[in-house]
């Protein structure tokens, strides 16, 4: 049967493999007419290639099971947006609140453990680490995990260099020039920071209990991308890895549906945290 065209020149069959074949690898649901998101995505790979469109680089996925094709359509799709201290008003209740609790309840361990999930490129994980060393603990062993899908994001992470741009969202200058050095036009984040921070590639929908137990989870501006049951899942995995008290954060325009089971919701200041059962 001939395919028809929609909106643009991706075939209406080879649009319904796309999404289909991004909600099973990563979870990521993509409805209504998104055609423009493919393009843009998926143009450049498909360019880089060889092949002559979008509608060639479907031809080519449903024939190889070639995974580094597949990782790299579907990193494609991911979206990565970030910046350091985002949603602040969580950061001021770690500062205010949550770290003076967590100080006295964890006097004898002195250990804490924080999980970055969907940490893109790591400014989340990173302005923790900043906060927590403004906070007189250099004799407490902190750790911060920061994990993605993505390997690319994660790389970046790694890596701890941001363009101007990056770090003109969100970071005080007194931080900056504090922990960043130049590094041609680029700014590098010192080895204290970074040395606090691992990260790992991780698909939020594999089982996660094994990597806590943490005092404090974010999973923040991922879970809208992911439908109620996968979001239903991930909230029950994610309260398996927190200590029972530890608290998770959400995006600001997450609502964790479904969560009343595993969490209590309270306000701290102007933020919205969530406390494990
Ligand atoms: C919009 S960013 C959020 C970054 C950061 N948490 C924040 O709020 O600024 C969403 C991230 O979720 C990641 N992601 C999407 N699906 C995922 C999955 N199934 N498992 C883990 N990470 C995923 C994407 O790669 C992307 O980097």
């Amino acid at each position: 049967m001939a395919t028809q065209t929609l909106s643009t020149d991706i075939f209406s069959d080879n649009y319904r493999f796309l999404q289909d074949y991004v909600r099973s690898e990563v979870g990521i649901v993509i409805e209504g007419d998104k055609h423009y998101l493919f393009e843009s995505r998926l143009s450049p790979i498909a360019t880089d290639l060889g092949l002559g469109s979008v509608n060639d680089l479907c031809a080519l996925l449903r024939a190889t099971k070639e995974k580094d094709l597949s990782r790299r359509v579907v990193e494609a799709m991911t979206t990565n947006e970030t910046y350091f201290f985002r949603d602040p008003a969580h950061y001021d209740a770690i500062r205010n609140e949550l770290l003076p609790r967590l100080k006295q309840e964890r006097a004898d361990t002195r250990k804490l453990k924080f999980w970055s999930a969907a940490s893109s490129t790591g400014q989340e994980a990173y302005s923790l680490a900043m906060l927590l060393m403004e906070q007189g603990l250099s004799d407490w062993n902190l750790q911060i995990l920061g994990t993605d899908y993505s390997s690319q994001m994660v790389e970046r992470a790694q890596s701890g260099t941001y363009q101007q741009i990056e770090v003109n969202r969100g970071l005080p200058s007194t931080l900056l020039l504090k922990h960043f050095k130049r590094a041609g036009v680029n700014w590098q984040l010192s080895e204290a920071v970074r040395r606090m921070v691992r990260f790992e590639t991780i698909d939020l929908r594999k089982s996660l209990r094994a990597l806590g137990p943490f005092d404090m989870v974010f999973c923040r501006n991922v879970l809208i991308y992911f439908d109620a049951a996968t979001k239903q899942n991930i909230l029950e995995q994610i309260h398996g890895t927190l200590f029972r008290g530890g608290w998770l954060m959400l995006g600001g325009a997450e609502t964790a549906f479904g969560y009343e089971k595993f969490f209590e919701k309270q306000s701290i200041g102007n933020a919205i945290v969530f406390v494990a059962k």
